[in-house]
């Protein structure tokens, strides 16, 4: 089934209500693109590879979903001119048949499991376009999907609303399932629509009516109102950030690490925990970190790859202590029951097994041997404004004040 189901993820949008230089698919959520999400849930569901629309004028976008694993199709859309007209830029790389799944970008949480019962939902009714909604109290600036029991007679924008569709609930997460055969049919006969910038616009939300028109049947499929979460702007990032660090959170917990406040905690979407890790409060834990079993963080601390410019992970080793206070950058490791201090910084640093670096300390571009110790205020001082000389201390050994 999930085979002949071909995704399209829409990542084109000027997402100028971000008001910001980075495109608004590349914002990241714990530590990882919005876009990143998507993609990655689309691989889970074992779908054929995405064809995603970009704009070719953000290069950043592109060779982000070039970059990932499920290779995707890449086809360009200029200018941006709406939902609709995005879909059809991909239509020369989308089957005959089957089912097209549309998501946004935008939309980082549609689960794996949600695109497949859509695309099922669509194929069992037999229906042209499937669309999936999501019950809301205040739908907001969603779309509002006008149904009549399964049916779903259209959709209407937000902007759109008129005294019949006022009080609709059922919100458009925007993600939409079409049969193949007769999407392209549909994206033939979108009418303009006038947009805000004075130019006109196609929405894709239209190919509801016009399937109905050609008695072609529209229905829908319910999800949990997280899983239609579009980000368009700073405040729904920071709605989205707080829901997926609540998971994150939890999941760590239900898998054997401690936090002491959960709530100032920090995590990565690929943070990697072994058993009974510590984390006291108040931590930030950035992209690409693993901990191994027994590893206490105490209160305080930073870790973080510097991407784009280091990208080597951080490990930190079965029984090390780390903090308070302790800042841990790209590249280092550090051993078995090791010990990192307060205000001791690494970066690019190998400390051996057993060894302690406790007190005020950079130590950069540096190996330190088993068993060593580095005393207070040590700095490693190996840049000479050119070239880096990688500084490598022996086991056993005591370096003083
Ligand atoms: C859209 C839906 C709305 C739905 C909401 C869910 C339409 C017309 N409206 O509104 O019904 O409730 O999403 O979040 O479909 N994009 C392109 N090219 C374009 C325009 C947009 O690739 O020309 C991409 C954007 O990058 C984004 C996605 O499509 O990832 C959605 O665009 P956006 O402008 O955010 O639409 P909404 O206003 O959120
Ligand atoms: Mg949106």
């Amino acid at each position: 089934m999930t085979s002949n189901l071909t995704p399209v993820v829409l990542a084109a949008g000027k997402g100028t209500r971000m008001h910001s230089a980075v495109p608004k698919v590349l914002h990241p959520l714990a530590g990882k693109p919005i876009l990143g999400h998507v993609l990655d849930a689309l691989a889970e569901a074992g779908t054929a590879a995405p064809v995603v629309v970009v704009a070719p004028d953000v290069p950043a976008v592109e060779t982000f979903a070039r970059a990932h694993p499920s290779a995707p199709t890449l086809r360009h859309q200029a200018p941006p001119l709406g939902t609709g007209d995005a879909v059809t830029r991909a239509r020369d790389a989308l089957p005959a048949t089957g089912t097209v799944v549309v998501l946004f970008g935008d939309t980082p949480f549609v689960s794996a499991a949600t695109v497949v019962e859509l695309a099922a939902t669509r194929d069992e009714a037999d229906a042209a376009v499937a669309v999936l909604g999501m019950k809301l109290a205040d739908p907001g600036g969603y779309g509002r999907v006008v149904t009549d029991g399964v049916e779903v007679l259209r959709v209407v924008e937000a902007a759109q609303l008129d005294e019949a569709t006022a009080d609709v609930t059922l919100a458009n997460s925007g993600v939409m399932a079409f049969d193949a055969a007769r999407l392209p049919a549909l994206l033939d006969r979108l009418p303009p629509r006038p947009a805000r910038d004075g130019n006109h616009e196609f929405y894709l939300t239209d190919t509801v009516e016009l399937a109905r028109t050609a008695g072609w049947r529209c229905v829908w499929h319910g999800c949990d109102p997280v899983e239609g979460l579009g980000i368009n702007d700073r405040a729904q990032l920071a709605e989205a950030e707080a829901l997926l660090q609540q998971r994150l959170r939890r999941r760590a917990m239900l898998a054997g690490v401690t936090l002491v406040d959960p709530a100032s905690c920090y995590l990565s979407a690929d943070t990697r925990f072994g058993q009974d890790v510590v984390i006291e409060p108040h931590v930030v834990i950035g992209p690409g970190v693993t901990f191994e079993d027994a590893v206490r963080v105490r209160a305080f601390s930073h870790f973080a790859v510097d991407a784009p410019k280091e990208t080597r992970p951080i490990v930190v080793r079965r029984g090390a202590v780390v903090g308070p206070f302790a800042r841990v950058r790209s590249g280092s490791d550090i051993g078995n029951g090791a010990h990192v201090g307060n205000f001791v910084e690494l970066k690019n640093a190998d400390v051996g097994n057993g060894a302690k670096i406790n007190h005020l300390t950079y130590f950069g571009d540096a190996g330190l041997g088993p068993r060593s110790n580095v005393g207070a205020g040590t700095i490693t001082c190996n840049y000479d404004g050119i070239a880096k000389h990688r500084t490598e201390i022996g086991a056993d050994v005591f370096i003083g004040s």
